[in-house]
């Protein structure tokens, strides 16, 4: 089938293997809305999920769906009951921590999250998710999974934790967790933004589904905002009890019970269909392209990362200037052999955060010195970044939350690049400088 202009409409090729249609090596952008049908049965078939394939690109496109094979392929996604991989992109991390969240949750239902959270997703847990009705315990020692069972209700449907936090830098015992979810019928969702599955396959160790701001270092390159969520598939929606959101008839798709109808992998086709048909917040294909071609490099990326980040690590644990360091791959670090467990010893994160001597009047002297560091709201580009997330990324959080995250007043974030090693530490040595001359 070919869409207006002569392009094949099918899941495009994945893999790196050329598109058998075209011949093309690189994946197409498919700049387009939408996707002409052959005739009036495979357009109701389409609809009805009888036959797969294009319809619109706020709920597939071909682009987006190479990007999505790659990323299920990555992190060991399903295969749902349809054909398509278990991976849904949409606009922005935070456009799939909602739909992932609202996919299982509805008005009335209750999620267990780990307090130790991106402040964005702090604000949408603590704040947003209320509003519509879906309130959240926070787990302040997320390593305690006694808190974790104790705050389970009757109307708990999701528990929620990021696999190496941002800026804490603690590893989520994903194992342990994910078996007090499962003893009581509840879904595991993780967020993997930071490991990325180069390090580890949060779904081989327990987690359900996982969610990923594709911005940071899966795209790598700072030039697209995107998001994705996979499907482990492993979760029985109708043995849970839990959700009737998943086996009762859905009346705004034909009366369609996605469980046991869809079976495994119904909670990604649900998320499609129903959540992204909705509230819309598709990727654009300029944008999938883009983190596409990110995610060629992503080995060679993460090793040059966390090799830079190990040094950069070492060095400030040994500096006068610094009072403490959040970096897992310090051996001092509580979350060290956890997380070299999950990872294999291949890496330990590249977020670090540490206290500055002088608190925040000398991180900002320290910040406002840095010159090969960009000073901007992000981590996981190939340049290396700084930030104190207390005036910024956490600002909107009281003292105490910031406290819950693990965000102290006089904290600096870097997150480590790929320059050289050499001209990453001339620069720090630039900034404590600064920070001391004041
Ligand atoms: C760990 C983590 N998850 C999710 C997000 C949100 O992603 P996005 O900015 O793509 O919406 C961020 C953003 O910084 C993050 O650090």
């Amino acid at each position: 089938m070919s869409d207006n202009w002569g392009f094949e409409t099918k899941q495009i090729h994945v893999g790196g293997d050329p598109d058998p249609a075209t011949g093309a090596r690189a994946v197409p952008i498919y700049q387009t809305t939408s996707y002409e049908f052959r005739d009036t049965d495979h357009a109701a078939n389409l609809f009805a999920l009888a036959e797969v394939g294009n319809i619109y690109t706020r709920i597939m496109n071909p682009t987006q769906g190479a990007l999505e094979a790659r990323v299920n392929a990555l992190e060991g996604g399903c295969i749902t009951a349809i054909g398509l991989p278990g991976t849904l992109a949409v606009s922005s991390g935070q456009a799939a921590e909602t739909l992932a969240i609202l996919t299982l949750c509805e008005s009335g239902d209750h999620v267990v999250a780990s307090a130790s959270l991106y402040g964005g997703t702090y604000n949408l847990l603590h704040y947003t998710l209320p509003k519509m009705g879906i309130t959240v315990t926070f787990v302040d020692d997320p390593d305690d999974l006694g808190a974790w069972r104790s705050a389970i209700q009757p109307n708990t449907k999701a528990f929620y934790g990021e696999v190496l936090a941002n800026p804490r830098n603690n590893f989520l015992d994903i194992e342990g967790i994910a078996d007090v979810a499962h003893a009581n019928g509840i879904p595991f969702i993780v967020d993997n933004t930071v490991p990325t599955p180069y390090l580890v396959q949060p779904l081989k160790w327990g987690a359900d589904i996982v969610v990923h701001s594709l911005t940071k270092f899966m795209g790598g390159h700072g030039t697209s905002i995107g998001g994705a969520i996979i499907d482990g598939g492993t979760f029985d929606y109708g043995a849970s009890g839990r959700f009737p959101n998943f086996t009762d008839p859905d009346p705004s798709y034909h009366g369609l019970a996605y469980w046991p109808a869809l079976g495994h992998g119904s909670f990604i086709l649900k998320a499609r269909v129903q959540l992204l048909r909705d509230l819309g917040m598709a990727i654009s294909p300029f944008n999938a392209f883009l983190i596409l071609q990110g995610l060629e490099t992503l080995s060679l990326r993460m090793e040059r990362h966390w090799s830079n980040a190990q040094l950069v690590g070492e060095y400030l644990a040994a500096h006068a200037q610094v009072e403490n360091v959040s970096y897992a791959g310090l051996e001092s670090s509580p979350w060290h052999e956890r997380t070299r467990v999950y990872g294999g010893g291949k890496g330990f994160g590249s977020i670090i955060a540490f206290d500055i001597a002088g608190g925040a009047e000398a991180g900002k002297r320290f910040v406002e010195a840095l010159t090969l560091h960009s000073h901007v709201a992000n981590i996981g580009d190939v340049r290396s970044l700084v930030i104190q997330p207390s005036k910024t990324t956490h600002s909107q959080l009281s003292a105490e939350e910031q406290a819950a995250s693990g965000v102290s007043p006089g904290q600096i974030r870097l997150s480590v690049g790929l320059e050289s090693i050499a001209d990453i530490m001339a620069d720090l040595d630039a900034g404590f400088a600064a920070a001391a001359a004041g």
